[in-house]
């Protein structure tokens, strides 16, 4: 007999049709107010739940006494309650590798941006203010050759260093709970404390994972230990870095300028500070957005979720533990 799931996003027709071959598929587009309660209700039966961008809370697992497997389409697991999960012997999937070398493009975009003024340069254009030859007030800062730190060193993070040593001939300094020997082999890179990363980067990148020990990372504090002239990169959760601090920090000059994929709250609000600062680039969370990449991310996720119904969590099981 087909188990049940939930799939909790809109997803490509194929990889719908694979998911129904499977399993008996109550589907939602995204869960929103008005569904939530459908939602719920529908946890009652479920074996299975695939989906992303919304978190499944310990109360909603109480609602799903038959729950086995969840496959999120990320690569992030923050909107899972782990604890919650490995006390039911629940796995979670999710979709690594798919989408490094994509996210570590749009970090990269960031520095890029971010150093050159390019959005600012660009609407000036666009808003037809182009009408003399530009001066000194609008030159950018140079890439090729400074410093770039990046707090994580794992798949993402060593993407982004690929891409500043061989590209932009760049140093690369990390700051990592483990050595990356491949890292320090092939790209030169010097793993340091927080502080010396802080202090002698001119882009700091995060790369880092959500989770209690990450959590404002980044405050009041450790910007006041970046260089004047650096600039603030945040591709992976907005929550490691403490916005109100950022704010400050942006407002006052503390350091140079921020380029941001992720934040506190998504969507920002369009009342948000950050909008207001011509020294910011806002990006609405767009890592792994490409067409390409977001349907390997689909394919990866159903994959993982009928292998884990099937009683197989070797690929991509973030705690195979819980069936043991
Ligand atoms: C991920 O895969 O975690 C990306 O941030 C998209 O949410």
């Amino acid at each position: 007999m087909k188990k049940n799931i939930i799939l909790y996003k809109t997803i490509p027709v194929d990889q719908f049709e694979r998911l129904q071959q499977h399993f008996n598929v109550t589907a939602f587009d995204n869960i929103t107010p008005e569904n939530a309660d459908t939602f719920r209700q529908a946890l009652a039966g479920a074996d299975g739940i695939i989906g992303a961008s919304y978190p499944i809370t310990a109360n909603d697992l109480t609602l799903a006494p038959n729950l086995k497997a969840a496959s999120t389409i990320s690569v992030g697991i923050d909107q899972f309650d782990i604890d919650a999960m490995n006390a039911r012997k629940i796995a979670l999937m999710h979709t690594p590798n798919v989408l490094t070398e994509t996210t570590a493009d749009t970090i990269f975009t960031l520095v890029l941006c971010s150093a050159r003024r390019i959005i600012e340069m660009a609407e000036m254009v666009k808003n037809g203010q182009w009408t003399k030859s530009i001066g000194e007030s609008d030159y950018g800062s140079n890439v090729n050759g400074k410093t770039i730190g990046i707090l994580g060193m794992g798949r993402i993070g060593y993407a982004v260093a690929k891409r500043a040593h061989a590209g932009f001939g760049m140093s690369v300094l990390y700051y990592n709970n483990h050595q990356h020997l491949d890292a320090e082999n092939l790209l030169n890179a010097r793993r340091c404390d927080l502080d010396t990363l802080l202090a002698e980067s001119d882009f700091v990148c995060v790369v880092l994972p959500l989770l209690p020990s990450t959590e404002k990372l980044i405050g009041k504090n450790e910007l006041a230990k970046m260089k004047s002239s650096a600039f603030l990169i945040n591709g992976s959760r907005g929550k490691i870095i403490d916005e109100t601090a950022l704010i400050d920090a942006l407002e006052n000059q503390v350091i140079r300028g921020a380029g941001l994929d992720v934040f506190e709250v998504e969507p920002l609000p369009a009342d948000s500070k950050l909008l207001k600062l011509p020294n910011v680039v806002a990006l609405p969370h767009i890592g792994s957005a490409t067409h390409e990449t977001r349907y390997a991310m689909v394919k990866c996720a159903v994959d993982n979720l009928i292998a884990a119904l099937n009683g197989d969590l070797s690929q991509n099981c973030v705690n195979p533990e819980v069936i043991k």
